[in-house]
């Protein structure tokens, strides 16, 4: 998730576009840059780093237009340094890019093969290369820019600019967001209206498969076919502060209706459902050393540590390898047996907790391989281990992790697979039908979403409460675990999570008139033993709530209430689970009026021990 801006107009635009920038930070913050036509030639300034570095270096070497484009990174391909930093420029187009390429390397080889040099590791210098091909041949940008959106695939929203074109900026949309502000004289492209919201609060959204052409005077939107589309201004009346939350009250619940997004992200590029096979660019382990690993051992903490727990039923199920789950603060002082042929996977969306980097260090250092699941690009932890597996989730600024765990679940899940598939396993047509359940998981997550108001309604009836109770049973185990843990860190309720087949051995003393049982009782491997616990706790007067597969009516005869979820396989299962236990924890505590995204005594990023 990066953040882009574009301006053209009468005025000076450099401060219009590092101001955008500032704003979009949020977005991402790894590096920064703007590109600004001048004096018939376009000049980029770049840098590594924070916007307040890009300050510094155009203060040193000033430049002015009025008319150009400028990117806030948030790293997906290649790691955070200036020459990975937007713009980039080839020949006479500049173009900066939020989103994935994913058939880049295809894109890349045909220009290398055409005798064009590249600069950087990013997937968005293709479209660069692309667009100058047919600039240079004499097209007009908004021709370049349509030629060449037939030949990406992926999500993109990128603007571009030309030196041969100095009051125009053109952009393209599909999958990643892109809204135009109106102004006298004057237009703005961003990817949200934060970018300019000093300027102007008149605005038009770009849909998917749209283009628009921007001067001072004009916009026009068409589809990538060139057909005009009308669409009407909006009037925005959001503060700067709801608009950089795209209008959600909170980052948590951006982020957790972000998540189908941020799923497809995690799969674009690393898989042919029909083919039935996994790859993964930034794993540089042959399939032969995959074939020969003889066991797994899975690092994290917290929400991480969850995502591994559900990793273990996923890599055991699917890849038939064993598999153990540590804490990073545990395994880095148990002086841990490792065997040969130990995999090392260590989980964790900063890639810089302290404690889950210890444990990665101290399986290297006894011969394991590591291989890393991180969400931030070129983080201590990706970089120090064997292979990585970015999950793309993009920043995730709330400290209650949502995003970032569905995602890491859609990577080990992959990874399963991608073992599976080395070790020979599962055949294509197995792996197959995985993916094919996979693809269509982002869809189910955005219809449920939809239903926030039945999850809100279960909240206020219980936001009073002192104590509460989460069960589930094998794969589902950890999502109580987890919906324990979302309600614990933001709203302040003391809350358990518990194996339901664990109840009799202790916690069904606990159970009373006042006690909430939670139990995720989709339909699956161990429904009736489950429903069973189901049926205990109520018998002793608790009061029940069931997560539940869509149609099963048997559970509000026993549940006081219910949530359903769509039928799904078994290995999708958890990461739609889970999604009302985080609408849930966000409800209660913004009923009970805490501190959402920064809740009390806790940090987003936990560098020490
Ligand atoms: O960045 P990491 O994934 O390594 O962070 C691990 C935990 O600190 C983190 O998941 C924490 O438990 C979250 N606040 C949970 O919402």
């Amino acid at each position: 998730m990066c953040g882009i801006v574009g301006y053209t107009g009468r005025n000076a635009c450099v401060d219009v576009l590092v101001d955008g920038l500032r704003r979009l930070e949020y977005r991402g913050y790894d590096s920064a840059g703007i590109a600004v036509l001048t004096g018939g030639d376009i000049a980029i300034r770049k840098s590594q780093g924070k916007i307040a570095r890009l300050i510094d270096r155009i203060a040193r070497e000033p430049v002015s237009g009025t008319c150009g484009i400028g990117h806030t990174r948030w790293a997906t391909h290649g790691r955070p340094s200036d020459e990975n930093a937007h713009p980039h420029r080839a020949g006479r187009v500049a173009v900066i890019h939020n989103g994935i390429v994913e058939n880049h390397r295809t894109l890349k080889d045909r220009l290398l093969s055409k005798g064009r040099t590249f600069c950087s590791e990013t997937d968005t210098e293709v479209i660069s290369h692309l667009l100058d091909e047919c600039v240079g041949a004499g097209m007009p940008l908004e021709e370049a820019v349509r030629r060449t959106v037939a030949e990406l695939r992926g999500s993109y929203a990128f603007l571009a600019v030309t030196d041969r074109e100095p009051e125009t900026v053109v952009g393209a949309r599909l999958n990643c967001p892109m809204v135009v502000g109106l102004g006298q004289g004057e237009h703005f492209l961003a990817s949200d209206i934060t970018a300019f919201l000093a300027h102007t609060r008149d605005v038009l959204f770009l849909e998917d498969g749209e283009m628009v052409v921007a001067t001072p005077d004009a916009i026009r939107i068409t589809d990538f076919h060139g057909q005009p589309r009308a669409r009407k201004p909006q009037q925005i009346d959001w503060s700067p502060v709801m608009a950089e939350k795209g209008g959600y009250r909170h980052f948590m619940l951006k982020e957790i209706h972000e998540q189908p997004r941020a799923i497809l992200d995690t799969l674009a590029g690393r898989m042919l459902p029909e083919e039935g096979e996994v790859f993964f660019e930034t794993l540089p382990l042959s399939a032969d050393h995959l074939a020969s690993v003889r066991k797994v051992t899975l690092v994290a903490c917290g929400t991480s540590w969850h995502a591994a727990l559900v990793g273990k039923f996923m890599i055991e199920g699917l890849a038939r390898v064993p598999v153990e789950v540590d804490l990073g603060s545990e395994y880095r002082y148990r002086d841990p047996v490792v065997e040969e042929g130990t995999l090392c996977v260590s989980i964790s969306q900063s890639g810089e907790t302290a404690d889950t980097l210890a444990g990665m260090r101290e399986a290297k250092s006894k011969g394991a391989t590591t291989v890393s699941i991180c969400n931030v690009v070129a983080s201590t932890i990706a970089r120090e281990s064997d292979g990585v597996i970015y999950t793309h989730a993009g920043p995730e600024i709330g400290v209650a992790s949502t995003k970032a765990f569905t995602t890491q679940l859609v990577a080990l899940y992959l990874m399963a697979l991608h073992l599976a598939q080395a070790r020979k396993v599962l055949s294509p047509r197995e792996i197959s039908m995985h993916l094919i359940e996979l693809s269509d998981l982002a869809r189910k997550i955005e219809e449920y979403a939809k239903r926030e108001d039945e999850i809100a309604a279960v909240a206020k009836k219980y936001k009073d409460v002192r104590d509460f109770l989460y069960l589930g049973r094998g794969i589902s185990y950890p999502i109580a675990l987890e919906g324990a843990l979302k309600l614990k860190e933001i709203s302040y309720i003391h809350a358990e999570g518990y194996p339901a087949g664990e109840m009799k051995h202790g916690p069904i003393a606990l159970i009373d008139e006042r006690m909430p049982v939670l139990v995720l009782c989709a339909r699956g491997e161990s429904y009736e033993k489950t429903f069973s616990n189901l049926e205990e706790a109520h018998a002793r007067g608790g009061r029940v709530i069931a997560v539940g597969t869509e149609g099963d009516d048997l559970l509000a005869g026993k549940a006081e209430d219910v949530l359903y979820l769509p039928s799904c396989g078994r290995f999708v299962r958890p990461i739609l689970e889970v999604v009302p236990l985080q609408l849930l924890a966000y409800h209660m505590a913004v009923l009970k009026g805490t501190d959402v995204d920064q809740p009390r005594n806790l940090a987003k990023s936990v560098t020490v021990e």
